[in-house]
């Protein structure tokens, strides 16, 4: 039987937060037992906005020991930087001469972060093109990710299938699997804004580090609404929906019965801090230990990198070689 790979990545541009955690490496941990599973940080999408060479740095070694603590095992799943695989930004060239303007510019996150502003990178404009190939390069099937990627998937499917029509069979098609509970996990001060690293105040999320005292004051300060009623209603109560929706992707139970227990918000949020404290802490620890050895994250890293190469190397020449380009 034919083996099924997964592929996903992460930006190494700010801490890691629940969203990233419920919308994807909680499946990606899953995923790596059952799949040949490669995950990556993606490097070179963090540098298509604004950034510090030296935060940089740290947040990609900082995210790769994150991602081991939450539980990936480079025994069983190839874990990896992508600037250290030097075939995405080649494929990637080549998946810019088969996207078109219109479909680049249709993009709803290149349109939220880029809008119309003329200091905006190139590269936040081909950025799909990019991402397309980290998953095309390993002719992935599965991509586990969040509801906010699924646009980007819909697109590296349309780039695929054009490439193979035009050009001959060279690529997998691939698949979004986005998880039902916590696809998209909403920032507690702003239930209607989807959580995001790069919120403006630290309030409305919860970060993977955070201390159980900061996820209790955080969550304890979600808005919720006037009605006291606990309900599952994701357009007339954001609020209580997302705490709903976080309660059962931490514990595994359904949102309508969870809710049918509750009468006051005071209990449901105490009971949420509680299960999302219970979820980090052994991660945690982890970490703290990962920490005192870098050395050994950087040879995880190194090993993950000459997979990845090997495993991407012939997709990348069959690609050059059905695009007309001649092998040297
Ligand atoms: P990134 O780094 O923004 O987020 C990483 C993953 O976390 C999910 N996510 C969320 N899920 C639920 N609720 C939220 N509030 C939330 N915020 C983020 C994202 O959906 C994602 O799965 N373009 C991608 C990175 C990427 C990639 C790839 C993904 C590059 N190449 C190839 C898959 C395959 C991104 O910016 O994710």
């Amino acid at each position: 039987m034919a083996v099924i790979r997964v592929l996903s990545g992460i930006q190494p541009s700010g801490e890691l937060h629940i969203g990233n955690y419920f919308g994807a490496i909680q499946a990606w941990v899953k995923d790596q037992y059952e799949f040949d599973s490669f995950f990556t940080i993606v490097d070179l999408h963090a540098i298509t906005v604004e950034h510090t060479p030296e935060e940089l740095r740290a947040n990609t070694l900082s995210l790769a020991m994150t991602l081991l603590a939450a539980g990936l095992d480079p025994e069983v799943c190839t874990i990896f930087v992508q600037s250290h695989v030097s075939a995405h930004a080649e494929l990637s060239w080549l998946l810019e001469c088969t996207a078109t303007y219109g479909e680049l510019s249709r993009m709803t996150q290149f349109k939220e972060k880029g809008r119309s502003d003329e200091s905006v990178r190139a590269a936040l404009f081909t950025y799909p093109a990019l991402m397309a190939a980290d998953i095309l390069l390993y002719q992935a099937e599965r991509v586990p990710v969040g509801e906010d990627q699924r646009q980007h998937l819909e697109l590296t499917r349309d780039i695929a299938i054009r490439f193979n029509t035009k050009y001959g069979e060279t690529f997998k098609i691939p698949e979004a699997t986005i998880p039902p509970l916590g696809a998209r996990v909403m920032d507690l001060a702003h239930p209607t804004k989807k959580m995001s690293k790069s919120a403006k105040s630290r309030a409305g999320t919860i970060f993977i580090l955070d201390t159980p005292d900061e996820i209790s004051k955080k969550v304890s300060k979600a808005v919720t609404d006037t009605e006291n009623k606990v309900r599952y209603d994701i357009a007339n109560k954001p609020g209580v929906t997302n705490l709903l929706e976080l309660f059962c992707a931490a514990t595994g139970e359904h949102p309508s019965e969870v809710a049918s227990r509750y009468s006051m918000y005071g209990d449901l949020k105490r009971n949420v801090a509680d299960a999302i404290i219970a979820l980090l802490e052994p991660l945690q620890q982890r970490y703290e230990e990962l920490s005192e050895d870098p050395a050994e994250v950087s040879r995880i890293l190194r090993l993950g990198a000459e997979k990845a190469t090997e495993i991407a190397a012939p997709t990348l020449v069959l690609a050059k070689n059905n695009i007309g380009l001649v092998a040297p």
